[in-house]
């Protein structure tokens, strides 16, 4: 009876134990849908670190479905993931460039694409995404529009759809590139050499985009489409706090944010530092209260 009570007892302990404390500031949303928003992130005046808005993220329900956005930055990209583990977050675009012609060679659409996250703390990953550009008539450019700090891109001409490999983009119908470290903002611009007039039975549009390098598998058909039919396109952000070093950091300690239990880390991806939890410590390195240690896990 008295073992049983006590198991009871630490049954109870155990399930208050696993209430895991949140990952926001106490009285703040944690989520918006289903994304995870944890501080310096957050929802609504007082959530989110700083006095100004570079943290602040904005929640609003379109037709059912929540639509998680970085408050500062254009482009209209939503944020699909975020955690604090080191992994960078996941955003959701919906935009690329594309330009079509008709048989004769007259340009029947265009779009160029830009987005600008510079007053964000995001950047894109420069590891993780892939510039690419889809066409066989196609010069693709990324960079980082007005002062053209870098310009990049890819070029695919391909005289049949024969020789194209489903599964390879490799520079026939599909050429990829990589983005530089630091990258907050671009511009992405589509180009053709004989506006398709060679190619336009199998090609008549060429397309780029950024986006996770994981992501996208090339097959003819993309060649075919005369609109591109994904409309979630996702691109892997990095983020750091301000643009300080560790050592800088932990000196100016008016604006270090490394909470207690927790050690600092140099960004990998441009300036700024990340924050993570000592082995034995859990949870969010950025809350006033830092790392949480100690607490029961019976499971
Ligand atoms: C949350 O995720 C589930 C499963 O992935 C999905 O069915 C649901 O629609 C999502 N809810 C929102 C609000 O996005
Ligand atoms: C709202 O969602 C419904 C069902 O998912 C869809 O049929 C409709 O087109 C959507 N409306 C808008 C304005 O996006
Ligand atoms: C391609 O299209 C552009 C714009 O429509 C036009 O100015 C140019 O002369 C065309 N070039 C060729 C080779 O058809
Ligand atoms: C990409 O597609 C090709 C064939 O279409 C398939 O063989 C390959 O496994 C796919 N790769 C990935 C990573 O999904
Ligand atoms: C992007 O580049 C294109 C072509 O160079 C230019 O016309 C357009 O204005 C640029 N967009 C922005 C926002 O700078
Ligand atoms: C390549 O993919 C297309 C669909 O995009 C398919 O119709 C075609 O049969 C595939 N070719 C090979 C050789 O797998
Ligand atoms: C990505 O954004 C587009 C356009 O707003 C939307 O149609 C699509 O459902 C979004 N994808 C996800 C996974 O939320
Ligand atoms: C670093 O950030 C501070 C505060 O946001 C800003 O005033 C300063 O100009 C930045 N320094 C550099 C070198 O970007
Ligand atoms: C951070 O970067 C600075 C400058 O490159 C370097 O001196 C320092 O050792 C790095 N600190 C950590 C914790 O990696």
């Amino acid at each position: 009876m008295i073992l049983i009570m006590l198991l009871i007892a630490l049954l109870s302990l155990g399930a208050a134990a696993i209430t895991v404390p949140p990952l926001a500031l106490p009285g703040c949303p944690e989520k918006c849908g289903n994304v995870t928003i944890p501080y310096p992130f957050g929802i609504g005046d007082g959530c989110f670190m700083g006095t100004d808005d570079t943290y602040r993220i904005t929640c609003e329900v379109k037709n059912g479905s929540s639509v998680v956005r970085a408050y500062q930055g254009t482009g209209e990209i939503e944020v699909l993931e975020m955690s604090l583990d080191g992994a960078p977050a996941i955003f959701n675009s919906s935009f690329h460039s594309y330009q079509c012609f008709n048989q004769i060679g007259e340009e029947t659409k265009r779009g160029n694409y830009w987005i600008d996250m510079r007053t964000s703390p995001f950047r894109f990953s420069a590891t993780r995404n892939k510039f690419t550009a889809i066409g066989c008539d196609t010069i693709a450019d990324i960079s980082e529009y007005v002062d053209e700090n870098f310009m990049s891109g890819c070029v695919s001409v391909c005289s049949d759809t024969k020789s194209v490999r489903n599964g390879s983009c490799s520079g026939i119908g599909c050429c990829q590139t990589s983005i530089p470290f630091n990258l907050k903002r671009f511009n992405s611009t589509l180009w053709s050499i004989y506006n398709h007039t060679k190619v336009w039975k199998s090609n008549p549009c060429s397309y780029a985009f950024l986006a996770d390098e994981n992501w996208f598998n090339f097959t003819l058909a993309d060649l075919l489409a005369e609109s591109f039919v994904s409309s979630t396109i996702p691109i892997v952000m990095d983020w750091a706090i301000g643009n300080q070093t560790c050592e800088q950091a932990v000196h100016d300690t008016q604006s270090y944010v490394c909470g207690p239990n927790s050690y600092c880390t140099n960004s990998t991806n441009g300036p700024g530092y990340q924050c993570f939890c000592k082995d034995g410590f859990q949870e969010n390195p950025y809350l006033p209260g830092g790392c949480q240690g100690n607490y029961l896990s019976f499971y």
